[in-house]
């Protein structure tokens, strides 16, 4: 098993361009079977999230090439309407097929998702909202069989804004006659970015990053090609790399207009940050201030996606602060590794409370999920010493080679073999 090996002390200075978003990749390659013309995302990080994605697709019938960060869509040759099971329980962005398949066979067969280390992640929304079309849904032996025969647009309503849901909805509802409305949707940037893609393929989809999405259904779809947006939690957690050490960075292709509650929480820690379309500069003081409180909450509120990286950078500030984590169960497996390396963080449920400390130091901790991973990378640029972060291959379904653009911005970390 891979490992990142961290040589703290070092500030990251430096200019990096931000990869395009996981979180917008998926469901764009999940939604490019809505056509049989051939899809071409020109910018497709190399994350393996991204690589089962397509593996997924392969397996149903798909022709995906891959040249560089450039990926081609080819489904005309789609046949299969059942997940593989030994993919679709290793990532949760399987689920997102349910509607696109549904969409193209009228018919889909799909296996519970893995649960995964930060929650039980169920799928009653994505069910509910697919009920709401028509679709019956019968669940047996770990197998949910979907029959979309009598699916129709309507109206779903959902009683949490899940992310996932929500795009599942609006892909299983571009070409069903009629207008789909979805209320309570989730707003995340990345379901507006899934409607422009939609829309650019000759979709009819409004309201995306509203509370509020109408899906006008269309005969048809063609082929495009599509650059997905910037990743905006990768972009955070690079910030955060150069706030922890005391650093300064620009960033480019950087999606600033979504990241205002993460640009909020660092200027609150002391960090002066310059922006402009599509870039940001981040200057960090020497010692972060502590910035008080911090609470998760679906988009626009504080992405839970960058909680973690913030955990690790409130453990070294001046000051106390509590994080609750309002989104997900259990998003701080990472903590106790934290403070095997000096931090003093205290978990109870959703809640953490921290009492910054000056100095963490390496030792050998373990990634438990992806975000937690980028964070306990994060402590390991601050802390005195060598940190090993095992399981390096959990970064890497979210990080394009993590370690090669740390090292760009000047930190010494490399990948061993664990
Ligand atoms: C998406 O997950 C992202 N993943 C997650 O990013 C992100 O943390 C999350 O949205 C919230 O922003 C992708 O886009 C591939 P949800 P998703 O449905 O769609 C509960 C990362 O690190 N829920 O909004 O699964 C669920 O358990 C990943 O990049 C139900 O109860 O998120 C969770 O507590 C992690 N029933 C909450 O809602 C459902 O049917 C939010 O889930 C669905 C979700």
């Amino acid at each position: 098993m891979e490992a990142f090996l961290v040589e703290g002390g070092r500030k990251l200075e430096g200019a990096l361009k931000v990869d395009t978003a996981k979180n917008a990749v998926l469901p764009i390659l999940a939604a490019s079977i809505l056509t049989e013309d051939a899809v071409n995302l020109t910018d497709v990080p190399h994350i393996t999230d991204a690589e089962n994605m397509a593996e997924i697709l392969t397996i149903l019938g798909c022709q995906v090439e891959k040249q560089g960060r450039c990926m081609r869509v080819h489904s005309g040759s789609l046949h299969g309407w059942e997940m593989p099971d030994r993919l679709s329980k290793q990532i949760r962005s399987s689920i997102f097929l349910l509607g696109p398949i549904l969409s193209r066979f009228r018919k889909a067969t799909v296996t519970y998702p893995g649960g995964c280390e930060i929650g039980l992640r169920p799928i009653d929304l994505h069910l509910h909202g697919l009920r709401s079309l028509g679709v019956q849904v019968n669940e047996e032996g770990g197998l949910i069989h979907c029959d979309g025969s009598q699916m129709r647009s309507g109206d779903a309503y959902f009683d949490y804004p899940s992310v996932g849901a929500t795009e599942n909805v609006m892909m299983a509802a571009v070409l069903l006659p009629g207008v789909t409305t979805i209320h309570n949707a989730a707003r995340e940037p990345e379901i507006v970015d899934l409607q422009r893609f939609i829309n650019a393929m000759g979709g009819q989809v409004r309201g995306a990053g509203s509370q509020t999405i109408e899906i006008t259904g269309v005969k048809k779809l063609h082929g495009v090609t599509y650059t997905p947006m910037p990743d905006r939690i990768v972009a955070g957690t690079l910030l955060a790399a150069a706030a922890i050490t005391g650093g300064e960075i620009e960033l480019t292709n950087a999606p600033e207009g979504d990241m205002v509650a993460v640009l909020s929480k660092l200027r609150e820690m002391g960090c002066t940050i310059h922006e402009e379309p599509a870039f940001l500069h981040l200057k960090a003081p020497e010692r972060l201030r502590a910035f008080g409180q911090l609470q998760t909450q679906p988009h626009p509120g504080f992405p839970t996606d960058m909680q973690v990286q913030m955990l690790a950078l409130e453990s070294v500030a001046q000051g106390m602060g509590v994080v609750v984590e309002n989104v997900f169960e259990n998003r701080f497996t990472h903590a106790g590794d934290l403070n095997r390396m000096g931090a003093r963080i205290l978990c109870s449920g959703r809640t953490a409370v921290v009492q910054g400390v000056e100095q963490l130091y390496g030792a050998r901790v373990t990634a438990r999920d992806l975000r937690g991973g980028a964070a306990l990378v994060l402590a390991g640029l601050k802390a005195q010493g060598v940190t090993q972060v095992e399981q390096a291959n959990l970064i890497d379904r979210g990080y394009d080679h993590l370690e090669d653009q740390l090292t760009a911005l000047g930190a010494k970390i490399k990948r061993t073999k664990g």
